[in-house]
């Protein structure tokens, strides 16, 4: 069979997910990742997972591994609206809290549902890459919205939007993948009534607020424009990823259609996982679980800003997250960070440079994305030395 034929041309659109390339080669024994946005296995609550998972199966029985509605798992869908509302200051019922299957479950039915080909989305520069390639088949036409180290610029959402209709803007306002950039509270006020001044769209990306290691939590921009955010959140980063348990809580017009593709996809996602996660949510688990995490991960990132400062050279700057997972390093103009990770993976350091993150293939050449979630604190501190004398 000829594949040129074969293959759609939606799918001759896609390609690999570069970062996941880089993955597979930097996993190999001896090499001291930077590279991945993963969390670190020592995170996962196993012996809690071994006590749910009995009294998921004395509770529900077989109906744990029947096939259940597309919209979620009701207890699931119960105590996560009890906790967005609780945590993040979002009034929600349980009717109005979808699961998915993963945060990026979500966002591939966002595509389905929203893009038709040509459609403006205002996207962050640089923005989490796993959004792209799940917008891409539907061929968007990416508009960069500016930004500074304190995330997306409101006047500068406001010019474009006042020049150009968009279809809807996707965001990872706290501690974004890759920068570990959080929008603060007033831009983020700002960004909610220029939202429904001009009635439009936002999709708002969570998956790291609940990883914060300083400074106080920030209400959503879901909490302060409800009628014009669809929110995205997941158990990845506190539970396991493992279990591909996501939800979102979209915009009430939305609800329906979201619901219609992903029977499409996967009928529903796994009951087991979710009937698992409502364990886990119902009997305090994240709540106690949660500092146990972050107990880990703040000494991570706190090696890596004190390496950072010890050996960098002074030309290069980088972000200095308050949570999440990653730092964001710029060199100076030109600098080329491609041509580092080939030297450092001779070195056994590996890292993401940085331009994959960019929607357009020319910028970012200068940048990194350093993760300090996978690394021990020796190891993060070694690998940022043999970076700063091979930079
Ligand atoms: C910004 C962002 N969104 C979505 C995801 C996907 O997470 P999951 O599908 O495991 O919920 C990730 C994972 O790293 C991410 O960084």
């Amino acid at each position: 069979m000829q594949t040129q034929s074969l293959i759609a041309d939606r799918t001759n659109r896609m390609s690999v997910n570069a970062i996941r390339e880089i993955l597979k080669v930097v996993s190999q024994p001896g090499m001291t990742s930077l590279a991945g946005g993963i969390p670190a296995p020592e995170s996962f609550p196993m012996d809690i997972i071994q006590k749910l998972s009995r009294q998921v199966i004395d509770t529900y029985g077989s109906m744990a591994f029947q096939y259940g509605p597309t919209e979620g798992f009701a207890p699931l869908r119960q105590h996560l609206a009890d906790r967005l509302k609780k945590k993040k200051g979002i009034q929600v019922s349980p009717e109005n809290v979808f699961i998915s299957s993963g945060s990026q479950g979500a966002l591939d039915a966002v595509g389905k549902v929203l893009i038709s080909k040509g459609d403006k989305i205002g996207v962050e520069s640089p923005t989490y890459l796993g959004a792209i390639q799940a917008f891409d088949p539907y061929e968007p036409d990416y508009v960069t919205l500016a930004t500074d180290e304190k995330g997306l610029i409101p006047e500068s959402l406001e010019t474009v939007l006042s020049r150009t209709p968009l279809k809807f803007i996707y965001l990872v306002p706290t501690f974004q993948n890759p920068t570990g950039r959080t929008l603060p509270m007033e831009r983020r006020e700002r960004i909610a009534a220029i939202l429904t001044r001009y009635d439009v769209l936002l999709i708002e990306d969570d998956p790291y607020s609940d990883l914060r290691y300083d400074g106080e939590p920030l209400k959503p921009l879901k909490a302060l424009a409800p009628d014009h955010v669809l929110y995205i959140g997941t158990l990845s980063k506190v539970f396991a990823p493992g279990l591909r348990v996501g939800f979102y809580v979209p915009p009430a017009l939305l609800e329906d259609w979201l619901v219609i593709v992903k029977q499409g996809v996967d009928l529903h996602t796994s009951t087991f996982n979710q009937a698992l996660a409502a364990k886990y949510l119902s009997g305090n688990h994240l709540e106690q679980h949660l500092p146990h995490i972050i107990a880990l991960y703040k000494p991570k990132k706190d090696a890596m800003l004190e390496a950072l400062a010890n050996h960098f050279p002074t030309e290069f700057t980088w972000s200095r997250p308050k949570g999440g997972m990653f730092v964001w390093v710029e060199g100076p103009p030109g600098y080329d960070m491609e041509a580092l990770y080939q030297r450092a993976i001779k070195k056994n350091v590996a890292f993401v440079p940085g331009k994959y993150f960019f929607a357009d293939s020319q910028s970012g050449m200068e940048t990194m994305r350093l993760n300090f979630s996978m690394a021990d604190e020796a190891a993060i501190h070694a690998a940022i030395h043999i970076l700063s004398r091979l930079l």
